[in-house]
């Protein structure tokens, strides 16, 4: 990307930042302590995205920094990925949902153009998508995560990869190798798509 327009999308990706971290437009503005635009890299080559923020995300205003952020982290470790250099990471909604419900339709309604925005901006070549209320929420309310994982597939000329969500593989360990299976696919595909000479120890 040339120098100017590297400027340029960093400040209108800024400024959707700062947008998102005011937003009032559904009832989660309410009850949150902060909002979770997404962190990471806005440059990255691989974009993220689960469901929504829990109690620790919303303390901090940080995504995926509880304990499906720390299993999280140790897959991406295993990957050879870093937050700061090769992902971006974000959510299907920006604010807690109380109790860590799921986000209700006209949350998620809300919400979504934000995500949309991120997405073109940081224009990623492989986007992951954290469990069901991901693949729903953003490519179809009918699919399923059991159906769909480990499949790669494509969204408006975005490579996708589906796989579980970081909470599903705590409360069921059993989930943890499809979901390595799937975390390997998508290394293969970054060494074939991005940077041939990605180095990872595990795959
Ligand atoms: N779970 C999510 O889906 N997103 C977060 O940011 C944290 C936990």
């Amino acid at each position: 990307m040339g120098y100017l327009k590297h400027a340029k999308m960093n400040t209108s990706f800024n400024l959707l930042q700062e947008e998102i971290k005011k937003c009032t437009k559904c009832e989660l503005c309410k009850t949150r302590t902060n909002v979770v635009a997404g962190s990471g890299n806005p440059q990255a080559k691989i974009m993220l995205i689960g469901e929504g923020p829990g109690y620790y995300e919303d303390q901090k205003g940080v995504a995926f920094i509880g304990k499906s952020g720390q299993l999280l982290d140790k897959i991406l470790a295993a990957c050879g990925f870093t937050r700061e250099e090769h992902v971006f990471i974000s959510n299907i909604v920006k604010c807690r949902p109380p109790e860590n419900r799921d986000p209700t339709p006209a949350e998620r309604e809300a919400c979504l153009p934000y995500l949309l925005q991120q997405i073109e901006l940081i224009h990623p070549t492989i986007i992951i998508l954290l469990g069901a209320t991901a693949l729903k929420g953003l490519i179809d309310p009918r699919a399923r995560i059991t159906k769909e994982r480990g499949e790669w597939r494509t969204w408006h000329h975005y490579l996708v990869m589906p796989t579980y969500h970081p909470s599903a593989l705590l409360r069921n360990p059993s989930l943890k190798r499809p979901a390595w299976e799937d975390f390997k696919k998508v290394v293969a595909k970054y060494r074939e798509l991005v940077d041939p000479n990605h180095f990872s120890a595990h795959c």
